[in-house]
């Protein structure tokens, strides 16, 4: 998608008031005081200003998002409190600009299903967490492969259901890049969703803390 497409896509939805989450990673995830984490498709904002909150002065707090209109809007809400240690980045899930080995703690909240390249993400989020960290991420499963129809319209995608993968899938990559402790947290009931049944789930998992058979 080129950027143009992005922003009309995205940023289309900075000023809706629904919520635009799948599940509670960041009332699960536990970020702790002077821990650095990173936030997977930010949106506006709101899970970075609490994870500000728990990591406090001494953390670092990242956001990445692809939508320049989802960071502005996140920028103003994060001067709303003045924090300095939150940084907002511009970049595809896929292909993260930020070091590696640097994060405790990775969450993401409905962002996952909208990357055309899920392994590459999960790849990424590897990279990134340093060795023993963990990852709390709330997205959707579909019960059904999604038609190919749907899975290629990056307008469904966008609306947050036909890139999704189904719950076999989902965990088999998150096995095979090799994450340790892969664990659904929270599950919900099968939903309609567009065209199709999917359910918002959480799943937290470890970078493994050794390089022994990972
Ligand atoms: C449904 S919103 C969720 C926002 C936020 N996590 C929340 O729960 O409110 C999905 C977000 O992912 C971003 N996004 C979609 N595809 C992306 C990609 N490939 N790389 C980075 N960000 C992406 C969108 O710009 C949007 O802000």
């Amino acid at each position: 998608m080129d950027t143009l497409e992005i922003e009309r896509r995205y940023s289309g939805l900075v000023d809706q008031q629904c919520c635009l989450s799948c599940g509670g990673a960041i009332d699960l995830s536990q970020p702790q005081p002077g821990e650095t984490c990173i936030d997977l498709g930010c949106g506006k904002g709101t899970d970075l200003i609490r994870l500000r909150e728990a990591v406090g002065g001494q953390g670092l707090v990242y956001g990445i998002d692809i939508s320049e209109g989802m960071l502005a809007k996140a920028q103003k809400n994060i001067d709303k409190f003045g924090y300095s240690n939150v940084k907002l980045i511009r970049s595809e899930l896929e292909q993260l600009h930020v070091e590696s080995n640097i994060a405790n703690l990775v969450i993401s909240n409905c962002t996952i299903n909208h990357a055309s390249n899920k392994r590459a993400v999960w790849s990424e989020i590897k990279r990134v967490l340093k060795k023993g960290g963990r990852l709390v991420v709330s997205d959707i499963y579909s019960t059904e492969p999604v038609p190919e129809e749907y899975a290629n319209d990056p307008v469904a995608v966008a609306e947050c259901w036909a890139g999704a993968i189904t719950k076999e899938e989902y965990l088999s990559i998150l096995t095979e890049t090799g994450f340790k402790n892969v664990t659904i947290v929270e599950e919900s009931k099968p939903y309609k969703k567009g065209e199709i049944v999917v359910v918002s789930f959480t799943v937290s998992a470890n970078k493994p803390s050794c390089n022994c058979g990972s």
